[in-house]
């Protein structure tokens, strides 16, 4: 765990529901964050309760809908603490609506912020990841990456890319020892799903805690994989940065 200690790790959609149990999570276990919403305020609050296990903490409030934003939240994180470790695509819309009454631009919203938002992050943030003997990709998906769901058309186009592009990078960056991986949740307990689906909220739904124990599951368990690990030490042996 130690290793963690001082690694910085970008998130998404950090003011609420899954981002936020993310970087509440990381924090706990030592890590640096830089955190992203539309809401200054609420990621004010968050620093300031996450302050509270010594994390230091970069907040950046914009529009992930915006191309430019998610290319400035990058550059901004990365001159403030010098380092990326960690990339966490979370933030994410959805809609409920039949595709047929769907418009261009609640199509082209979900595209925005689901699939390109998290593209830009991921290729900006690279030069820092190619820096880190700990690099990993972290984005969020969802169950309708791989499934069909009635009244989720936009939503389920824009998942299913978001899962098309992460498997592309992980073959592709898998030579370098830069860890990219997936999570497909189904219902979880937050804003959203009471947006979208009111009708489970009676039913057990995963927490958001959950979700960041899987986060930090996939941080931790790097260094199980006899391949991974082989990559990473000579990687690490290249590049002595810590
Ligand atoms: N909840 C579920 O059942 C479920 C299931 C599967 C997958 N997921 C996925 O999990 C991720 C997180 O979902 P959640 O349930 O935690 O959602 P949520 O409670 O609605 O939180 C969404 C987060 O993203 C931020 N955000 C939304 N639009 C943004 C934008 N345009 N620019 C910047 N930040 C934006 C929000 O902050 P601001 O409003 O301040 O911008 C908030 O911090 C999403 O990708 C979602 O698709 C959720």
């Amino acid at each position: 765990m130690e290793e963690w200690r001082g690694k910085v790790a970008l998130i998404t959609g950090a003011s609420r529901g899954i981002g936020r149990a993310i970087a509440r999570t990381l924090a706990e276990k030592g890590l640096y964050l830089a955190l992203c919403a539309r809401s200054q305020e609420a990621l004010e609050t968050l620093r300031v309760e996450l302050a509270a296990f010594g994390a230091e903490v970069f907040v950046c409030a914009g529009d992930l809908a915006d191309p430019a934003f998610p290319i400035r939240f990058v550059r901004e994180a990365g001159e403030y603490f010098g380092r990326l470790d960690v990339v966490v695509n979370n933030a994410g819309v959805a809609l409920a609506k039949p595709l047929e009454e769907t418009t261009l631009e609640e199509w082209e919203l979900q595209m925005a912020v689901n699939v390109r938002a998290p593209f830009l992050i991921c290729r900006e943030a690279l030069p820092y990841l190619r820096r880190s003997a700990l690099a990993t990709i972290i984005n969020i998906s969802s169950v309708v990456g791989t499934k069909g769901y009635v009244h989720q058309g936009a939503y389920t186009a824009s998942k299913h890319a978001l899962m098309g592009f992460t498997k592309v990078l992980a073959r592709e960056l898998h030579p370098e020892g830069i860890r990219v991986h997936v999570i497909a949740p189904g219902g979880v307990g937050t804003d959203l799903i009471a947006a979208m689906r009111p009708d489970l909220l009676g039913e057990r739904l995963i927490t958001p805690e959950e979700i960041a124990e899987i986060v930090w599951f996939l941080l931790t368990m790097r260094n199980k994989n006899a391949v991974i690990d082989e990559v990473n030490v000579r990687r690490a042996s290249n590049e002595p940065w810590k």
